[in-house]
């Protein structure tokens, strides 16, 4: 695997692989990767000749300076990874290498910046298209791939790329879960052994939403999956049905999602599940 910290090294490598008429694929990372992120990669290698990882701890869309501070980089091990997995490219900047110092974004994400984690996480998704539009214009790939666990996430990064008519398709990736049903995430490592077991808690709530979508009213099902939390002492920041476009309540029966966000001790968990 070939590993880049520059724009420039990144940028010469991918014109001279594009020349020989290579597809690329991207993948877009923080790292403390798992076997969510390593999926995608496994997807782009299905639809792309030469697959593009990133990992780049993004400072401006954490809404939280504690979590950036905390947040893991394990890179030797990631490396590994990538390897073992065929990954052909790592890019793995530095902060001074992505931004300029006191650069702006003025992109406006629209109402999908206030809705559900926009909510509770104000500035995220601004971060967020920041980057992804800066690797984007650096990487130029032919596909991008992007895991539903970050479903609110897929659909602004969808919306970013048909206001600005990027030449990219957007592939979204089923989310990879635990044995158990915990769905993977960088921040599970956080959890001691009891958060772990509460945890659980989402993802069986998810499902019997699921199991009874339809049979209650939406509103009966958001109560009963809060009650469901609350028997294992936590407290959603939200859980809604909403359709799965736009994110606004829906009564369609055909086009819902229910997602799902809960802080298990210190450490925020996001999921969901398309209905039925
Ligand atoms: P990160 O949280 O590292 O996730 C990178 C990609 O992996 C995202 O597309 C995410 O949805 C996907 N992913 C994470 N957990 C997954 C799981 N359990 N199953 C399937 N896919 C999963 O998302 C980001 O980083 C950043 O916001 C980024 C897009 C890189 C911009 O900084």
């Amino acid at each position: 695997m070939k590993i880049f910290h520059t724009q420039s090294q990144l940028r010469q490598y991918l014109h001279l692989q594009r020349e020989t008429g290579k597809t690329i694929g991207l993948v877009p990372t923080m790292g403390a990767l798992h076997a969510g992120h390593l999926s995608l990669i496994g997807e782009s290698k299905k639809h792309c000749a030469l697959s593009v990882a990133t990992i780049f701890v993004n400072p401006t869309q954490f809404n939280n300076a504690d979590d950036l501070k905390r947040y893991p980089k394990p890179i030797e091990k990631d490396i590994e990874l990538l390897t073992a997995v065929g990954c052909d490219v790592l890019f793995n900047p530095d902060v001074a290498e992505m931004y300029a110092e006191g650069e702006t974004w003025d992109y406006e994400v629209g109402p999908l910046d206030t809705l559900l984690e926009g909510e509770f996480r104000p500035g995220h998704y601004k971060g967020v298209t920041q980057i992804v539009h800066k690797l984007f214009s650096l990487v130029q790939p032919d596909v991008a791939f992007f895991g539903q666990k970050d479903y609110q996430q897929y659909l602004v990064i969808k919306k970013m790329v048909s206001d600005f008519r990027l030449a990219v398709k957007l592939v979204p990736c089923a989310i990879v879960r635990e044995a158990d049903g915990l769905a993977m995430s960088s921040r599970n490592v956080r959890l001691n052994d009891a958060e772990r077991k509460q945890s659980l808690a989402l993802y069986n709530t998810l499902l019997y939403i699921k199991d009874n979508f339809g049979k209650l009213s939406n509103a009966q099902l958001e109560q009963e999956g809060k009650a469901i939390l609350s028997n294992y002492q936590l407290e959603a920041e939200y859980l809604k049905i909403v359709d799965r476009d736009n994110l606004l309540a829906t009564d369609d029966k055909l086009n819902a999602i229910v997602l799902v966000a809960c802080f298990v001790g210190e450490t925020r968990l996001i999921d969901n599940m398309m209905l039925p």
